[in-house]
């Protein structure tokens, strides 16, 4: 089994290669592009995504030592995503599909990104947690199978990686900003400036009202001293960090002990964040949880996480027709 797969749901070409089980390569193409205008600007995605899929794909496959030939399948993200990206990746893999003579898989991103825990050993134990983090989405999820997923909770409005990429530009940082504050706050006392955390009842979360407050925190402040964040940026990255991570274990805590599962994992580029990994990981000590954390290049969007699913979609036979489009808002 030799599956060539696609992502291409937001700002990242990638193209990977999972044979024997292995991932074999994984080859990403960022768009920096979207820097200069403080967010992913969806027409520009596409069309470097046209731009750059073709080489990515060749890389993929040259990377792991394949030739075209001898693929056995091909996946793509099917969403969710931009419409316009997901486009480019799920043509491209319907054509050379078509033209291979081999079948196509579609992949739920969402669900890939948990998946991104079967690449390497040690992997989760079912039925596990997962806390999903993006810029798109903040989900819960129970996972009882490798494709029997449950959404237990989730955002009711911004997703935590929007927290944190709209904190950053309040700040004057460049987008993608999530990696930056990560950067500042490890200078940073998380303990400097409070920001109020929204309660949610259930497992959801609200991401909208701590922007808001970091709104109006830093207008307030900078009134009185035009340089406060030049002076504080460190402390107000290590503040905001914190209160974000805060709520996203608040939940998962809850979780815990609604279901009983002790298994806990964490995906999506939000997963990334190194004040997220230290402090799960220490929670995992206190409270017993078995911690799993992808590897860095796992976390944010890659192929390789397509690749995974898409394994366990060929063992069961779960193929595509020709005639699938994209689905900008699929859910898991
Ligand atoms: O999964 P992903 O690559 O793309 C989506 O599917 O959205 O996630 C991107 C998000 C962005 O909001 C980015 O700022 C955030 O992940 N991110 C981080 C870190 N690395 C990426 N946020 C906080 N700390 C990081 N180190
Ligand atoms: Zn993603």
């Amino acid at each position: 089994m030799n599956i060539l797969a696609i992502e291409s749901s937001c700002d990242e070409t990638s193209a990977a290669v999972l044979a024997n089980g292995l991932i074999q390569s994984n080859v990403i193409a960022t768009q920096l592009i979207h820097e200069q205008y403080g967010g992913v600007v969806p027409e520009l995605a596409s069309r470097a995504h046209q731009q750059h899929i073709l080489p990515v794909v060749e890389r993929a496959l040259a990377d792991a030592n394949l030739s075209k030939n001898d693929v056995s399948a091909i996946a793509f993200t099917r969403g969710p995503g931009l419409l316009g990206s997901l486009l480019v990746g799920a043509s491209f893999a319907k054509a050379l599909a078509l033209g291979l003579n081999v079948p196509l898989i579609e992949i739920n991103h969402m669900q890939a990104h948990v998946l991104a825990h079967f690449i390497e050993s040690p992997t989760p134990v079912f039925p596990f947690m997962c806390l999903t983090v993006s810029g798109g989405h903040t989900q819960i999820v129970r996972v009882d199978g490798p494709l029997d997923m449950t959404v237990i909770g989730q955002t009711m409005d911004d997703a935590v990686g929007e927290a944190f990429d709209k904190s950053a530009k309040l700040l004057g940082l460049p987008y993608p900003g999530g990696p930056l504050i990560d950067k500042y706050a490890k200078e940073g006392n998380a303990l400097a400036f409070k920001f109020p955390m929204s309660e949610m009842p259930n497992l959801d979360f609200s991401f909208s009202g701590i922007k808001t407050a970091i709104m109006y925190f830093l207008r307030d402040n900078s009134r009185a001293n035009p340089d406060f964040i030049a002076q504080n940026l460190p402390d107000i990255c290590a503040s905001i960090q914190h209160t974000l991570i805060q709520m996203l274990l608040i939940k998962l805590k809850k979780a815990a002990r609604e279901t009983g599962i002790r298994e806990m994992a964490i995906a999506g580029g939000v997963s990334a964040n190194s004040g997220l990994r230290t402090t799960l990981t220490q929670l995992g000590n206190e409270l017993g949880w078995n911690v799993y954390i992808p590897r860095f290049e796992y976390c944010t969007d890659n192929a390789a996480m397509i690749a995974m699913a898409a394994k366990f979609k060929y063992e069961q036979g779960d193929f595509t027709a020709q005639t699938v489009s994209p689905l900008p808002r699929m859910s898991m």
